[in-house]
């Protein structure tokens, strides 16, 4: 559930009509709501609230401070990948111990900043980055807290491109070596083992794999543990999907993720951590675009929007579906229209969607791409010399610029042509 709802033919995010935000800050941009964010963390946090547990939120799907904010203040920590994402995490006012740390390439300036500024535990995901890390605390004189992040060899049944849990992809340790692994870790200087770590891909529709996952790392607790380890946590990674269309998709809601682990892992008596990004941001973002012509092509009409691949990638990568609404609900029984809905970028990539049934539009009418709060204005570029655009975030009544759009002055004036020239 989310809260764009259209009242009176008009869509509303919120209790704020979106045309005033269209008019306020003018198209394309994105828009998120409070209430939709807080509502999907506190799914999760009354679906774990058997056992103790921290859910970090992958900000990587999401990383405005003000959105940040809004988690922390219920309760959130977070998953960073990055000394990037770590600061911005930190200015947002989330304390390091707070914080868990993934990625398979952390370098050692990016353990120095985290430890020095604080940290709950790094996710360590191979042996050459122990060793680094070990380094990195001893320099400091201070201990970092790990888990290891485990590979369990598992299909998530997602898209190629985001699945991570199979042994030919670049994530975490195998299984298999997992407890000579350890071993190493407890000789290690500078390192507290502190549990395990396992993420094995996103967008998933379907529990059985996370199930198997977790199953394996249930029995490696039990290994390590008779080894003489300390496994007091296990991060159970993000991943778990949400739909994209309003009919026919139905995935696992966070009551069921959660009554799961409670089986699999409830019984270890571990702090549960888990790291979504997509499930909490995705459903509570739009964005919002207008249409610059419809096009006459030879079997098809196209609609071209000043939204483009450059502000919302996902269609051109991963061939996503968002659903394309617009922001004046058509009148009932309407004749559909058919559309290739395209962005006005120089490559044919940038088509959102192809053969699209939504209602007739012409130039000037607005539009909403739903589903576009995970992974869209973060991965964004200024591809075309196009200005990035705002970001916007409303509260019952009230909206604010989170972002602001650029000037074409600041965007062009970050370049420096060398005096030579
Ligand atoms: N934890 C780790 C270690 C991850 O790598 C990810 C996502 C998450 C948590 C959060 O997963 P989520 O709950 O959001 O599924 N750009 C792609 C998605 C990339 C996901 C990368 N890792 C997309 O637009 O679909």
């Amino acid at each position: 559930m989310d809260h764009f709802l259209y009242r009176d033919g008009q869509l509303f995010a919120e209790d704020v009509p979106l045309a005033q935000i269209v008019e306020a800050v003018g198209t394309p941009f994105y828009v998120y709501s409070t209430a939709t964010l807080t509502r999907h963390f506190k799914l999760f946090d009354e679906a774990l609230g058997g056992m103790p547990h921290l859910i970090c939120f992958a900000m990587k799907s999401l990383s405005n401070q003000a959105v940040l904010r809004v988690l922390a203040q219920a309760g959130a920590g977070m998953d960073v990948v990055s000394e990037g994402e770590y600061r911005r995490a930190r200015a947002a006012g989330v304390s390091g111990d707070k914080i868990v740390f993934s990625g398979i390439g952390k370098t050692a300036g990016e353990m120095h900043v985290a430890l020095q500024g604080g940290i709950r535990q790094f996710n360590v995901e191979s042996e050459p980055e122990m060793v680094v890390l070990s380094r990195v605390a001893l320099e400091l004189g201070v201990v970092a807290p790990i888990t290891i992040r485990v590979n369990p060899d598992v299909d998530a049944k997602t898209h190629a491109k985001i699945a991570t849990g199979k042994s030919e992809n670049k994530f975490g340790i195998p299984i298999s070596r997992a407890r000579d692994v350890y071993k190493m870790a407890a000789g290690l200087k500078g390192l507290k083992v502190v549990g395990i770590d396992v993420h094995i891909g996103s967008q998933l529709t379907e529990l059985a794999p996370f199930e198997a996952a977790y199953l394996k790392v249930a029995d490696l607790v039990e290994e390590l543990r008779a080894d003489g380890h300390t496994i007091d946590r296990l991060d159970l990674g993000g991943g778990l999907g949400i739909p994209y269309t309003r009919s026919n998709e139905a995935p696992p809601l966070p009551t069921e993720y959660g009554a799961m682990i409670q089986r699999t892992v409830g019984h270890l008596g571990c702090e549960i951590e888990i790291e979504p990004g997509r499930l909490i941001s995705g459903n509570a973002g739009l964005l919002v675009s207008e249409v610059i012509y419809v096009k006459e092509g030879e079997d098809r009409e196209f609609l071209i929007l000043d939204a483009a691949m450059n502000d919302l990638i996902r269609p051109a990568m991963y061939d996503a579906h968002h659903d394309i609404v617009p922001l004046i609900e058509a009148a009932p029984g309407a004749e559909p229209a058919k559309y290739d809905v395209v962005g006005p970028v120089c490559e044919s990539g940038d088509t959102f969607a192809k053969g699209r049934e939504m209602p007739a539009m012409k130039a000037g009418d607005r539009i909403a791409f739903r589903s576009a709060g995970a992974y869209g204005a973060v991965m964004s570029s200024e591809y075309n010399s196009r200005p990035m655009i705002p970001e916007v975030l409303v509260h019952a009544d009230q909206f604010a610029v989170i972002r602001a759009r650029p000037t074409y002055e600041e965007m062009i004036a970050r370049d420096t042509i060398p005096e030579w020239l």
